[in-house]
């Protein structure tokens, strides 16, 4: 990992979403990297010693751990409890969303409450956390809002139907969001990770439906996708598509619209 890979978010104070899960804490590792101060929010406190496990991080870096919130994103109490606790703690200058939660199955086979806890964590949390911290950003006229988004916020993805609606859900969001508050010195980065090796690819399933085992050639490591989703935050750009499969699919839907299989229901 490179040190101060990215030179405009040292300093800078960022709040991390799902921060102990598998690209939570690669942030979190690549944030500390560039000197950049955290705050881990997460359903569960750990130590930040497990962070260093990892890979090598500078010297002083536990010093750039300011904080860490548990929080239940599942709720509208959990984002303004997050938000007080940040105030109590810094000024936050980049809020990272990230936090979600994956399952697969037949529509009618899932949950309901399931499917109504991933509209909530994926897309009504991001929106409220950003409710939340978005007057605070316009006062001082600065702030940047990342989105963890995913391919299935373009691609609708079959077996993951409710996946799909928050991410695409989020992904709107996202950019009138941008549309809003860019001219107003404030910054949007939505980050579509392709299949990324961390623990959701071993969500669960409901129902009957048949998943096929996932090659490992499509599957990006975490450092990968972080490293280029943190550049382009350093850019301030607004769209990201760490990795090839994600850049592939992006360019393949432009020319081919029917990729996504809800054109062919008889194939699922
Ligand atoms: N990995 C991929 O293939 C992939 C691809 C595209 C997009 N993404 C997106 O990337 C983001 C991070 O996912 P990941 O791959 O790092 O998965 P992960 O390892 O499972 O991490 C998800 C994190 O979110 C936390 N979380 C779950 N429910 C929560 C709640 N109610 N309140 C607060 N936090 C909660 C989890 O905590 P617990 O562990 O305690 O449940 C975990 O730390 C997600 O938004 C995901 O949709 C991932």
């Amino acid at each position: 990992m490179k040190h101060n890979a990215f030179p405009r978010l040292a300093g800078k104070v960022v709040l991390v979403t799902g921060a102990w899960g598998g690209l939570g804490r690669t942030f979190v590792r690549h944030l500390l990297a560039s000197r950049a101060k955290v705050i881990l929010s997460d359903m569960v406190e750990k130590p930040v010693a497990e962070l260093a496990q990892a890979g090598e991080l500078p010297a002083g870096w536990e010093k750039l751990v300011l904080g860490q919130v548990v929080a239940d994103l599942n709720s509208a109490e959990g984002a303004q409890a997050l938000y007080e606790a940040c105030k109590g703690i810094a000024h936050v200058d980049v809020v990272i969303h990230n936090a979600g939660i994956a399952f697969l199955g037949h529509y009618e086979d899932i949950p309901r409450e399931k499917m109504q806890l991933q509209m909530r964590l994926m897309l009504t949390a991001p929106m409220e956390l950003t409710h939340l911290f978005l007057p605070d950003f316009l006062q001082r006229g600065s702030g940047h809002f990342v989105f963890v988004d995913s391919v299935a916020g373009f691609v609708a993805t079959p077996l993951g139907t409710s996946y799909s609606a928050a991410k695409f859900g989020l992904r709107g969001f996202a950019m009138a969001l941008s549309g809003e508050i860019r001219r107003r010195g404030l910054d949007v980065t939505i980050i579509y990770p392709f299949f990324t090796r961390t623990a959701i690819l071993k969500s669960p399933t409901f129902g009957k439906a048949k998943i096929p085992a996932m090659p490992k050639i499509f599957i990006d490591e975490p450092d990968d996708v972080i490293h280029t989703a943190l550049r382009a935050v350093d850019r301030r750009q607004l769209h990201v598509r760490p990795g090839f499969y994600s850049k592939f699919m992006w360019q393949t839907l432009r020319f081919w619209p029917m990729i996504s299989s809800q054109m062919q229901p008889d194939k699922i």
